[in-house]
């Protein structure tokens, strides 16, 4: 897995892909991530890279042609069997779930381009993106922290990066239903105990307590995602 992002703030990037899970990736050669400075590819006087917006309006506007360029220059740099998929992080684009993580994380190369100021001239999107991703609905100053939040969630699902499947067959989301509670030492903290059964050691009783929690904190928490597990797997 590959995945390059196009970025005003490069510097940024790399701080948050060097550290804890992805940087031990990354070092690890399980996957290839690299920043680009957008700026690079700003060919005139004084490297600009944003425009007023045509019409009118508040802001300023990411001009179409050093985005291409670098996109360009990242396309020619890797050996391609085929064209990168390129994600735009955009408060307007389909909402990140853990199923599309899944779905990138079997992908052998994607671009994630972060737009800034009032947004990315229109051209670009329609000459070289395929999807436009949201993490939420909600705005924020750049597509930089989206871009890194997408890809920590598609690193952490590539072979070999966390030790053991189960770390994530298990959690939340995965199955459709949101992680049971977990306990660690001390066995009473605060006069507060754990639960008994998971001090029983009896596996199967353990395995129906964690489903069962499961189903019961969706319930509570997330009505939504188990409205639509009991829909696809039935009362259990
Ligand atoms: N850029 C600004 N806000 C965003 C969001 N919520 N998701 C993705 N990209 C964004």
């Amino acid at each position: 897995m590959r995945i390059d992002i196009l970025t005003l703030f490069p510097e940024m990037c790399e701080v948050v892909l060097n550290e804890s899970i992805v940087g031990r990736a990354r070092k690890n050669q399980l996957v290839e991530l690299y920043c680009h400075n957008i700026r690079d590819y700003a060919f005139n006087k004084h490297r600009r890279v944003d425009d007023a917006p045509y019409g009118g309006g508040k802001g300023m506007v990411m001009q179409a042609e050093p985005i291409f360029q670098c996109y360009q220059a990242v396309c020619n740099q890797s050996n391609l069997s085929q064209k990168p998929y390129v994600i735009y992080l955009s408060p307007q684009g389909n909402v990140l779930t853990q199923q599309k993580s899944i779905a990138y994380s079997q992908m052998d190369h994607i671009i994630l381009l972060c737009g800034h100021y009032e947004g990315v001239d229109e051209r670009v999107i329609e000459a070289i993106v395929d999807e436009e991703v949201s993490i939420g609905d909600y705005v924020l100053t750049g597509g930089e922290l989206p871009a890194l939040v997408l890809t920590d969630s598609i690193v952490r699902l590539c072979d070999g990066v966390l030790s053991d499947a189960e770390c994530f067959e298990q959690e939340s989301h995965y199955h459709g239903l949101l992680e049971y509670p977990q306990y660690t030492r001390p066995e009473v903290w605060q006069e507060r105990t754990v639960p008994e059964i998971l001090l029983s050691g009896h596996h199967a009783n353990i395995e129906k307590w964690k489903l069962q929690q499961s189903l019961e904190r969706t319930k509570q928490k997330r009505i939504d995602l188990f409205e639509e597990y009991i829909a696809k797997n039935g009362e259990k």
